[in-house]
């Protein structure tokens, strides 16, 4: 059994066209466009949708108005797939549509499916030197991928939700912490491609993060979305567990989005980290005043 990544979201959203301009702006492109929603199609061929939040199709949310209603999971093959089918089907039901994918429920209660994993376009060569070739980027951001997505958990349930992607779906840890366990699929070196985060008391959709080639393109791409009117999050930082750079902007789609570039990478070598104490949000962030009141790490 391998889920290699994150591959499709699935949102369900109150003012539609507001989450299609963000996700435009937001630098994917969008290949339908219709009476239900839009589609948005990454280089690495994972998928985003918009959907109206009353659409009937989607999976049900216990978070009332926009959100992610429905997290799909990309695997290798068709032998992961049935793999992941008859374990999941021992304990929860388990729906299969008409092309084959899976639509379950973690143990918490998110909507989750699986499906087999779509080609990624091929990559255009990246140049190998400076000479001759002043730095002149587009001035806003184009993601590549989707890295990771967040859900926040009710504190006492962090142990049970981190033991299914664990156990069950053979995620491995890379930094548990009081504050919430980052977990990687096994498709992926990036640190984390779930993160969950424990709350006091809630459960609910946190974010989505999108990979970018570099600081540049992070604020780049953040600038040129305060320009369209979207709202940061936070300010420009990198993050202490993943050592991402990060920037967060809020989505009417529900939850936040962030830029992110330059996560640490894991291999089987890498021993998890046990942290007694969380080491931190952000070894450092543009706005210092953020880091004394934040909420979320
Ligand atoms: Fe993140």
């Amino acid at each position: 059994m391998k889920i290699s990544r994150v591959e499709s979201l699935v949102y369900g959203v109150k003012d539609v066209d507001a989450g299609i301009r963000y996700f435009e702006d937001w630098g994917l492109p969008c290949i339908e466009r219709g009476a239900r929603g839009a589609e948005f199609r990454m280089p690495s061929g994972q998928s985003i949708l918009v959907r109206s939040a009353a659409d009937p199709a989607l999976p049900a949310s216990a978070e009332s108005g926009s959100t992610l209603r429905e997290a799909i999971w990309g695997v290798d093959d068709a032998a992961s797939l049935e793999a992941i089918g008859a374990e999941l089907g021992r304990d929860r039901e388990v729906g299969r549509d008409a092309q084959g994918g899976l639509h379950a429920r973690d143990e918490t209660g998110f909507a989750i499916g699986f499906r087999m994993a779509a080609p990624a376009a091929p990559r255009a060569p990246a140049a190998s030197s400076r000479m001759n070739r002043p730095f002149d980027p587009e001035r806003r951001a184009r993601p590549r991928k989707v890295g990771h997505i967040v859900f926040s958990i009710a504190r006492g349930d962090l142990e049970k939700a981190t033991a299914f992607y664990l156990q069950r779906l053979k995620f491995r840890l890379s930094d548990g912490t009081p504050g919430g366990n980052f977990l990687r699929c096994a498709g992926t070196h990036d640190h984390h491609s779930l993160f969950l985060l424990s709350r006091p008391d809630r459960r609910a959709f946190d974010h989505v993060a999108f990979e970018v080639r570099d600081i540049d393109e992070i604020i780049l791409g953040g600038k040129f979305m305060m320009g369209r009117g979207w709202k940061p999050n936070t300010s420009v930082g990198r993050h202490i567990l993943g050592s991402n750079l990060f920037w967060y902007f809020d989505n009417p789609c529900g939850g936040r989005t962030e830029y992110y570039a330059d996560m640490d990478q894991m291999d089987d070598d890498w021993k998890p980290r046990i942290w007694e104490k969380h080491p931190g949000y952000a070894m450092w962030i543009m706005d210092k005043d953020e880091l004394p009141g934040l909420t979320h790490i």
